[in-house]
């Protein structure tokens, strides 16, 4: 079954950089590929007032505190330091800038996250800020979130003070963070706040209103420009293939099938019809792996299988889904021929304790990045998700997806490198795969 043959196709690739090479069996990048890590505010910042607040995961743990980052980020840009990191992929909070429909700006807000801008320039890492991920003030959320067309304008007004108060600081624009996800976890599966479940009509509008949102803000993004240097503006796109564990199970397939359509096909569509693709320069992807189904079921630890009875089936997985490097490849080239854009791979990583599963799976999805490269894909840049161990939504914190771990049992909350952060670090320095 081929689940990869719905998405549209725009403009053909444009390339620029020059091509990687392979010597001596060592991988190496295109000059000036962009290695960063990434996190959310929600996930490390604590001490923020949103939709997610309150919420108490199965661990019972909530992301009040989460890593502190909110006054540790000096610390934090330090060790993306150590680490060599060239870019940082953050997100800014709306409900920390915005009290009400088109109030000012908080100005120690602002201040704060233009002072950490500040500290990762000093420290040459180069920021990509992210304008939504999956969190809204509680005034948005109050009111029926992104499903209620309001909130479009509301959005707008803040990237209307935002962006401009942030121009001599930042050149690279992240619009939107998965608005797969965010859609589907909140009005589909019901684990998103406001956990509704099997809503497609909210699932659409969601959808919808983010792509009319994510269109305003580039042309907002490209209107203001920036000091610091071109402006590169998309919106991030998570690509979960969707298959069948076994050959010729109808119903299996068709729930692959519906999968795609709903969580690739429509969202792809809602963000680049009507010209949405033209406003953005770049093409974000979120690549974790995939999902198979089987019997009815989707074969992931997400939806609480554990790995072990997923290895008996042949299903490989770190602690949230089926690891699928050959797909990071397929989706890279895929995504190259449709949309036509320069890509940044905006998120990937894996989360499990085993260090050597972590390594080995990290190599063979950076060697499929470098197989795409050499086949034409424009891949900017990589940003492992995550720089530390965080609050990871409805799973808390039991999902360890950092270069850094933080040992959450200690007030002081210390963070320790991991084997995999050494890796990553001569992967950074060295602009080649390890
Ligand atoms: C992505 C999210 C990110 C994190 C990783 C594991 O879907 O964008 O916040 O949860 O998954």
């Amino acid at each position: 079954m081929n689940t990869e043959s719905v998405v549209p196709l725009v403009d053909g690739p444009k390339r620029n950089g020059t091509l990687p090479s392979a010597t001596n069996s060592a991988l190496h990048f295109p000059k000036n590929f962009l290695w960063g890590t990434a996190t959310s505010a929600t996930q490390v910042e604590g001490h923020i007032t949103n939709e997610w607040t309150d919420f108490v995961a199965p661990d019972g743990k909530h992301c009040r505190v989460a890593c502190d980052h909110y006054h540790r980020y000096r610390e934090d840009i330090q060790l993306m330091q150590d680490l060599g990191v060239k870019a940082y992929r953050l997100s800014i909070e709306w409900s920390r800038l915005q009290s009400a429909p088109n109030a000012l700006l908080n100005r120690t807000e602002l201040e704060r996250y233009c002072d950490k801008l500040d500290c990762l320039r000093a420290a040459g890492i180069t920021p990509m800020v992210v304008l939504h991920h999956f969190s809204n003030p509680l005034w948005i959320y109050r009111n029926g979130g992104w499903t209620n067309p309001a909130t479009v304008a509301a959005f707008e007004n803040f990237v209307t003070q935002l962006v401009p108060a942030l121009r001599s600081r930042v050149r690279i624009w992240n619009t939107f963070n998965e608005p797969d996800t965010y859609a589907s976890c909140s009005y589909l599966l019901g684990e998103f706040p406001p956990f509704h479940k099997v809503r497609l009509d909210s699932f659409r509008s969601v959808i919808n209103h983010m792509g009319a949102a994510h269109l305003r803000s580039c042309e907002i993004i490209r209107r203001a420009g920036s000091a610091a240097g071109e402006i590169e503006v998309g919106y991030t796109k998570n690509w979960t293939h969707f298959g069948t564990l076994k050959p010729n199970r109808p119903w299996d397939w068709f729930m692959a099938k519906t999968s795609h359509t709903i969580f690739n096909r429509w969202v792809m569509d809602a963000f680049t019809r009507a010209g949405r693709n033209n406003a953005a320069t770049f093409q974000g992807l979120n690549y974790y792996g995939r999902v198979r189904f089987h019997n009815g079921h989707s074969l992931t630890p997400a939806r609480g299988r554990s790995r072990e009875e997923l290895a008996r089936l042949g299903v490989f997985s770190d602690d949230m889904f089926e690891r699928y490097p050959p797909g990071m490849e397929t989706v890279l080239l895929d995504l190259h021929r449709r949309v036509g854009l320069p890509i940044y791979i905006t998120e990937h990583g894996a989360a499990c304790d085993d260090e050597k599963f972590r390594i080995a799976d990290l190599r063979a999805n950076l060697t499929a990045v470098h197989r795409a490269i050499t086949q034409g894909a424009d891949v900017r840049g990589l940003f492992y998700w995550s720089l530390l161990d965080n609050f990871e939504w409805q799973f808390g914190y039991t999902k360890k997806f950092g270069l850094l771990s933080v040992d959450f049992s200690n007030i002081k909350l210390p963070r320790f490198p991991k084997p995999i952060a050494e890796i990553f670090r001569t992967a950074c320095l060295e602009n080649r795969v390890p």
